[in-house]
């Protein structure tokens, strides 16, 4: 008899970051922050304040000086953060950390954060190569048997042409390149280029005009067609960071050291960081170079302490630093490391340099939009009673708490049968997980009980 089994469509398993569904700050053109937008929901204010230092960073006029996100726990900091980096597009670092990490048990803390700013300076460096160009109109891999394996068939050559508004060229290329093609999907359509010497494969986007208008623009970048010869020299720009320069300058020193028998260490040299600097400088004076200010995210600044601070403040002023953006969700606070009290725990002259933006605690309707947002990005389906049981969760409680008891809603609302959550299952969630201040309640009521 032949076996049929019936298949259950396993849940796919994907880890979804807190903050996945922000994919920008959601303004218009003036600048203000539509009240649901990019994944973004109300929080209007804060916002169009960093909206404004998006343009600010653009302009290149945050350079030394840093902002500072305040506001309670759960109204968006973090968030906003993100959208403040996905504003500033792929091109301009953004670094993002929490206050805590510099306690790492293997760098100093003044490595750490060394580290996390030069992470956080883009240098664009020009270089030039002969290169074909153009968008591809016939692409045709031949395939032979591998030598091994005769059930894998690899690619042993390719025929592609290229073109451009004005010329036309047909390149027969090996196997090296032909993997490449494979391995990028190049397609009819795509705007490519092949550097002449290396045979490197870069894809650029797609043409666009070519394509109908009813795909989704946004899964590729769209590219206009190339003008001019199809092959040519072509200048070629790289974003790399200053630490990516140094760990590569400083990979050399290693490989060398080592030789010599010398213990490798992790952190960088500070001649290193210099030598660094000296050529990025060089580079820059010549036209080669261009330096990109990026942003450095500090989550939970007031787990820094007085010596970071410092550190940060120092580092600031220096020609080569990015902007730093801090959160904290303290108020007037000891600077750790001192007993000193500080407004959010941050020392004042560091203070005087941020600009200051606030967060304030969301009303019901925006805190049902960020649940109904989150439901969909995590793919839990709800019905409208689970969204108001979840909201006045989130408005008694905490906006955390709602979305915390979303998956184990989701888990009790499986185990009855049921694909969409109701408002009994989350209640029932939150019978079995409590929330903070219920936690605290628990445990004093217990210890009362013993002292008597
Ligand atoms: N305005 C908003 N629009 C959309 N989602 C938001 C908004 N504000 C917060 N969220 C989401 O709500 C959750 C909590 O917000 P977030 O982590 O940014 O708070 P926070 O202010 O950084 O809190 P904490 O002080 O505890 O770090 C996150 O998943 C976040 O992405
Ligand atoms: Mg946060």
């Amino acid at each position: 008899m032949a076996v049929i089994r019936e298949v259950k469509p396993a849940r796919e398993m994907r880890r979804i970051g807190s903050h996945s569904h922000i994919r920008g700050l959601g303004l218009d053109e003036k600048g203000r922050a539509k009240f649901i937008a990019d994944g973004m929901v109300g929080q209007v204010e804060a916002r169009e304040a960093a909206g404004i230092v998006v343009q600010m960073i653009k302009e290149g006029r945050m350079a030394g000086r840093g902002v500072l996100i305040v506001g309670p726990s759960g109204t968006g900091k973090t968030a906003i953060a993100v959208g403040i980096a996905k504003e500033l597009g792929e091109d301009t670092p953004f670094v993002a950390m929490s206050g805590s990490e510099i306690y790492s048990s293997e760098l100093k803390k003044t490595e750490v954060l060394m580290q996390a700013i030069r992470k956080a300076i883009g240098v664009r460096i020009k270089v030039h190569k002969d290169v074909y160009e153009g968008v591809v109109t016939r692409i045709r891999i031949a395939y032979v048997k591998h030598p091994f394996n005769p059930y894998v068939r690899v690619p042993s050559e390719a025929e592609i042409t290229l073109e451009t508004r004005d010329d036309s060229r047909t390149l027969r290329v090996g196997e090296e390149v032909a993997a490449q093609l494979i391995q990028l999907r190049v397609r009819k359509g795509d705007v490519i280029w092949i550097d002449a010497e290396t045979g490197e494969v870069y894809k650029v986007g797609r043409a666009c005009e070519k394509e109908s208008k009813r795909y989704d623009v946004s899964y590729f970048r769209c590219v206009d067609i190339p003008d001019g010869p199809v092959r040519k020299r072509k200048e070629i720009v790289h974003t790399l960071t200053l630490h990516d320069l140094d760990v590569a300058y400083a990979a050399q020193r290693t490989a060398f050291a080592t030789l010599l028998g010398m213990p490798a260490t992790r952190e960088i040299p500070s001649e290193v960081r210099q030598r660094v600097d000296e050529e990025v400088k060089k580079m820059i004076n010549e036209g080669r170079a261009e330096l990109v200010p990026g942003v450095l995210f500090i989550d939970d600044a007031h787990m820094l302490d007085i010596e970071a601070f410092s550190f940060l403040t120092r580092a600031m002023e220096s020609e080569l630093a990015p902007i730093l953006v801090l959160a904290t969700n303290r108020g007037v606070t000891k600077i750790r490391g001192t007993d000193i009290e500080s407004p959010h725990g941050i020392p004042l002259d560091l203070l005087d340099r941020l600009l200051i933006i606030k967060t304030r605690p969301y009303k019901a309707e925006e805190i049902r939009e960020i649940l109904r947002i989150r439901a969909d990005e995590e793919e839990i389906p709800l019905t409208e009673e689970a969204l108001e049981e979840l909201t006045k969760l989130g408005v008694e409680r905490s906006l955390r708490y709602a979305v915390q008891l979303m998956e184990p809603a989701r888990i009790i609302a499986e185990r009855e049968g049921r694909n969409k959550v109701t408002a009994e299952d989350v209640k029932k969630a939150a019978e079995y997980f409590v929330d903070v201040r219920e936690s605290i309640r628990y445990i004093r009521e217990l210890e009362e009980e013993f002292l008597k």
